[in-house]
């Protein structure tokens, strides 16, 4: 568990925009207020690299370098040196290539980069886990995450990607310097309309269970006040860690 961090250093805010002027907006209006802003495909691939340092100024936070990298060792490798230079506090890698990819990420990663393993999407349910083939044990996406954070540990990761639903059991087994990144949030209080998200579960129960930081995307984008929905996660977030 992370410590002596305000409640907002805690809040991951992804900027799924297609563009900078959109996601502009949102850096503007959520600036001082979060600890992250997140990058992910969208806003990278049409922006470049060049974006992370106009968000770090523009945006006053810190950055997660979420390109979910899942490739052969040597391309990941690759790709991790060129990210280095980008400052990122976070960057991610799929634990499903298994330990020796995540190895040589943890390796060439350098700075104060810290490598985070995906264990399991929160938008993949134990059905979805079936339909892709996983066998019968690790259709259960607790047994599945927890294996592959033993992966993603022994490798030297710094922490994982998981749902709020597995959280405790990843902070029992692995301890309190493991960090783990919590998506899949929904406040009791937001809608999401046509939601992808599966294993989903509030501030209050992400971090209750262990999480460090939460990702909370649409119930802060779609809200009539991002300001306020921030502050009330922040209060939960406090009022759980008390
Ligand atoms: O809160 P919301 O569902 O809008 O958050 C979406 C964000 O969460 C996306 O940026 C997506 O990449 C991220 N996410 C993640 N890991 C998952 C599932 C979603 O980082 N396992």
């Amino acid at each position: 568990m992370i410590l002596q961090k305000e409640s907002k250093d805690r809040i991951i805010f992804p900027l799924d925009f297609p563009d900078i002027d959109s996601a502009r907006k949102y850096i503007e209006i959520l600036k001082g207020h979060i600890g992250l802003f997140k990058v992910g495909l969208e806003l990278f691939v049409k922006e470049g690299p060049s974006i992370l340092s106009i968000i770090k100024k523009e945006g006053r936070a810190k950055i997660f370098l979420d390109l979910k990298f899942h490739d052969i060792t040597e391309t990941v490798k690759g790709a991790m040196k060129s990210a280095n230079a980008l400052g990122a506090e976070f960057i991610t890698v799929h634990c499903d290539e298994g330990r020796r990819l995540l190895e040589s990420a943890v390796e060439s990663a350098s700075g104060k980069t810290k490598v985070l393993g995906v264990t399991v999407l929160t938008s993949l349910s134990g059905e979805s886990l079936k339909e892709i083939g996983m066998r019968e044990e690790f259709q259960d996406p607790l047994k599945l995450v927890l294996h592959r954070a033993r992966i993603a540990k022994s490798a030297g990761c710094a922490g994982v990607v998981c749902s709020g639903l597995e959280a405790s059991f990843v902070r029992k087994e692995f301890g309190k310097d493991f960090i783990i990144v919590t998506p899949g949030i929904r406040p009791s209080w937001s809608v999401i309309k046509n939601d992808d998200q599966q294993r989903i579960v509030t501030p209050s129960d992400a971090i209750k269970a262990g999480a460090d930081y939460i990702v909370v995307g649409r119930p802060i984008r779609t809200a009539k006040d991002p300001v306020d929905a921030v502050k009330r996660i922040e209060k939960e977030i406090e009022d759980a860690l008390r």
